[in-house]
């Protein structure tokens, strides 16, 4: 049984060896901030470096930046900060563009490497935009692609010697289920097929170790636990072995290996850079580097630890105070096998998230009917784990969320 008072939770506040990394960030007032896993909050500095950025970089020293605040090696300065967290070498990992592009980079790049098999399989459920560029892709590669959307567990038994790629997201964005990395990459390779791994539920969340299951390709967003900022740029990881062989169809000037020959044939840059496509944005590169110091120092299995011990916390309080007002803890309870978020079933749910926020407790809503809860280590703590489920316990007892303006929908749920 794990202990639920609010005393026991102040006391493991107390021997936290991560509350000091609250300081960190610049959190509001007042706010428990569960959302990390969509938008991480703002860390401290980012809102400095953007002012020097734009006021003496780009406002006094103009062009020159790209040499002086060396602007031209911040996809390579960003990858390399991300690389220890995912369990990569800083020469295997580069920040570029979003999520959504760089899973048509490298899928694309991962079917020319395999040449002759013309199938890609991925999960139903899995996030829908790695889902629409593989449509996009295998529909754009011609007929003899094919696109297998598998279940889970028939996943393994789906790969075959025709199967070119797997694409799989470690952490499922709404369960919270987590993969065998490892063991689902070697029964790709045992059939000769190529790995990707969307890390975008992961990094920063859970310990990540790409070299160690020895995948081949990955991506990931910049801007949920990475906490880069809205819409932050996103990063490859390309396996080392890989390096030289793989080559994606976005050829733009970044990516060559002379961007400043200024010549008129494509040749991709021998490392990692040819994962690049166009000019840098530089603003968000910036604030997203700035952003990666908060995970300075910080031991990822100390953060999975917590992350565990806050997710045990909020399953058992909900099933204890929740109980009743119809709703199901959907994300798995084995603590080894999720990430860093829980979601919970619920039909009213929009409207009690609604209810939520407007008492400081930030979560989100996942069509059709799923409460999301994020769980960053770094800045939320036992008590705060605790007063929200109190919040929810009451909101669900008074039936306040039946008020009729937490039902209204805005353009993003
Ligand atoms: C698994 C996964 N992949 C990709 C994305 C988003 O990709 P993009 O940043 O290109 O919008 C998300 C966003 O939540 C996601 O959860």
């Amino acid at each position: 049984m794990i202990p639920t008072s609010l005393d026991w939770c102040q006391t493991q506040d107390a021997n936290d060896p991560l509350a000091p990394m609250k300081d960190r960030f610049d959190l509001p007032e007042g706010i428990i901030y569960m959302d990390g896993n969509s938008l991480g909050v703002l860390p401290k500095g980012v809102k400095e470096r953007v002012a020097d950025v734009v006021s003496r970089e780009w406002g006094t020293d103009l062009i020159k930046s790209w040499n002086t605040a060396d602007w031209i090696n911040l996809p390579s300065r960003v990858g390399a900060k991300i690389a220890p967290l995912v369990g990569a070498k800083p020469s295997e990992v580069v920040m570029a563009d979003s999520t959504s592009i760089n899973i048509f980079k490298v899928a694309a790049a991962a079917c020319a490497m395999n040449k002759g098999r013309t199938k890609v399989i991925s999960e139903p459920g899995n996030f829908p935009t790695d889902l629409y560029m593989l449509q996009g892709l295998t529909e754009f590669l011609g007929p003899d692609y094919t696109l297998e959307i598998v279940d889970r567990d028939k996943i393994v038994d789906a790969i075959d010697d025709n199967t070119a790629v797997v694409l799989l997201t470690h952490v499922h964005y709404v369960t919270a289920d987590m993969f065998d990395m490892a063991g689902i990459t070697k029964a790709a390779h045992d059939k000769g097929a190529l790995m990707v791994w969307d890390l975008s539920h992961s990094t920063g969340a859970v310990p990540v170790d790409l070299n160690d299951a020895g995948a081949d390709f990955a991506i990931g967003c910049g801007y949920k636990y990475l906490n880069g900022g809205p819409g932050a740029p996103a990063f490859v990881y390309v396996a080392e072995r890989h390096l030289g062989k793989a080559k994606q169809p976005l050829t733009g000037w970044f990516g060559h290996a002379n961007p400043f020959d200024f010549v008129d044939t494509f040749r991709p840059a021998a490392d990692i850079r040819r994962m690049l496509v166009g000019t840098t944005g530089v603003l968000a590169a910036s604030a997203f580097e700035t952003a990666l110091e908060a995970f300075d120092g910080v031991d990822m299995q100390v953060v999975r630890k917590k992350s565990q011990a806050l997710t045990d916390l909020f399953i058992a309080l909900c099933r204890e105070k929740l109980s009743g007002y119809g709703v199901g803890i959907v994300t798995n309870e084995n603590p080894a096998k999720r990430g860093s978020h829980v979601s919970l079933s619920c039909d009213d749910g929009y409207a009690v998230v609604q209810a939520l926020i407007e008492r400081g407790v930030i979560g989100d809503f996942r069509a059709p009917n799923f409460m999301r809860f994020g769980f960053t280590p770094l800045y939320l703590g036992f008590e705060d784990t605790y007063r929200a489920v109190e919040i929810m316990a009451e909101i669900f007892q008074t039936g306040v969320w039946k008020e009729p303006r937490f039902s209204a929908k805005g353009a993003v749920t």
